[in-house]
C-alpha cells in the first residue's frame, strides 16, 4: 500500500517524484488528473493550511473532497481507528488524517485499502516536509532536488514532528541537519541512531547553541515551542526555550544567503519576532502556500493513474 504516513518509510525516488510533480503541476495545471478520485480528511486536531491545501489541491486536480473533524466520528471512541479506515477505504480513494497519537495511523493502516496520508500526528508530519523541501528548491535550486545535496538545514527549537519530518527529509535529499534544543528537547538520540542507520545519506548534528547552529546554516528553520496537546506544558516550555528565538540577532550570525522558514501556526513574538517573520530573510508565506504544490505532487504521485 502506497501510505505516506513517515518520510523515513517513504523511498528517496518517490519523494523526488512527489517534488517533480508538484513543480510541475505548479507549471502546467492538470484540471482532470484525479477526476473521479475522492479524498476523505479526518481531523483530531484543528487545522488551517493541511485542511485547506489538501481540499484545495484534490480540486485543483479535478477530485472531490470530504473533511470531517473528530467531533463527528469519534476515532477510537465511537468507533475503531481500523473499522473507520476499513469502512471509509471500501468508499473513497485516500484517506488524510491528522491524529493525536501516531499509533491511530498505523492501526487504520492496517485496515486500509487506499493510500492513507499522515496530515500530522505527535510523531511526524511529513507533508510539512515536502513543502519545506519544496521551498529550499525554489530558493537554492529552482526546478529540481537535486541542487539541494550539501545544504545545511539548522532546525532551532523542539525536536518534534516537525523538526523529525524536516531531518527525515534532509537526509533523503542529502542535506545535513543540525538540531538545536536545549537538553530535554532534542530529537531523541535512539532516534537518530535508527534513522541514521536506515537513510544512508542522513547527518544530524546535535547542539545547544542557537548561534553554533545556524553559523554555516542555508536555512534556519523553526516552530511553536507548544505544538498541539502540550498546553498543559507551556510555562515549563516557554522558559526552557527562553534563549532559543530565531530574532534580528541570531539571523544576523546566519550566512547572508540563508532563508528563515516556519510551518506556522507561529506565535508571535515567542519563537520568532515580527522583525524576522516579515523579513527579507524569511519565506515562510512561501513555504505556506507551498503546501498546495506539494500536497498536489503528493496526491498526484499516490492517485493519478500512470503512466500520465
Ligand atoms: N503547518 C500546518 O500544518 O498548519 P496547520 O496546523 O494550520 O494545518
Ligand atoms: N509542532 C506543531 C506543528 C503544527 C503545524 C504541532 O504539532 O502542533
Amino acid at each position: 500500500m502506497n501510505n505516506f504516513l513517515t518520510i523515513i518509510d517513504t523511498p528517496a525516488e518517490i519523494l523526488r517524484e512527489m517534488l517533480q510533480r508538484a513543480i510541475d503541476l505548479r507549471r502546467r495545471p492538470y484540471p482532470g488528473l484525479l477526476l473521479g478520485k475522492t479524498l476523505c480528511c479526518l481531523f483530531e486536531k484543528p487545522s488551517l493550511r493541511t485542511r485547506v491545501s489538501f481540499e484545495q489541491a484534490m480540486r485543483r486536480l479535478g477530485g472531490s473532497v470530504m473533511s470531517m473533524s473528530s467531533n463527528e466520528i469519534g476515532i477510537g471512541g465511537r468507533e475503531s481507528p481500523e473499522d473507520i479506515a476499513h469502512v471509509l477505504s471500501s468508499m473513497v480513494d485516500a484517506i488524510m488524517a491528522r491524529v493525536l497519537d501516531h499509533e491511530t495511523l498505523n492501526r487504520m493502516a492496517r485496515t486500509s485499502a487506499v493510500p492513507l496520508i499522515n496530515g500530522l500526528s505527535d510523531y511526524a508530519h511529513p507533508p510539512q516536509a515536502l513543502a519545506d523541501a519544496l521551498t529550499l528548491i525554489d530558493e537554492f535550486c529552482p526546478g529540481s532536488a537535486d541542487g539541494l545535496r550539501g545544504r545545511a538545514v539548522a532546525f532551532v527549537g523542539d525536536g518534534n514532528n516537525v523538526a523529525r519530518s524536516l531531518a527525515e527529509i534532509c537526509g533523503k535529499l542529502g542535506m545535513r541537519f543540525i538540531m538545536c534544543a536545549p537538553e530535554g528537547f532534542e530529537l531523541p538520540p535512539d532516534w537518530i541512531d535508527a534513522a541514521t542507520r536506515r537513510i544512508p545519506g542522513l547527518e544530524v548534528s546535535s547542539v545547544s547553541d542557537p548561534v553554533e547552529a545556524v553559523l554555516h546554516a542555508d536555512a534556519i528553520c523553526c516552530d511553536t515551542f507548544v505544538s498541539m496537546g502540550q498546553e498543559h506544558e507551556r510555562a515549563q516550555r516557554l522558559e526552557a526555550f527562553r534563549r532559543y528565538q530565531i530574532n534580528q540577532e541570531l539571523v544576523s550570525q546566519a550566512p547572508a544567503h540563508a532563508i528563515v522558514l516556519h510551518c506556522l501556526p507561529a506565535s508571535r513574538g515567542i519563537e520568532i519576532t515580527d522583525e524576522v517573520m516579515d523579513g527579507p530573510r524569511s519565506r515562510i508565506f512561501q513555504q505556506a502556500r507551498n503546501r498546495l504544490d506539494a500536497q498536489m505532487g503528493l496526491l498526484a504521485a499516490l492517485l493519478a493513474p500512470r503512466p500520465w
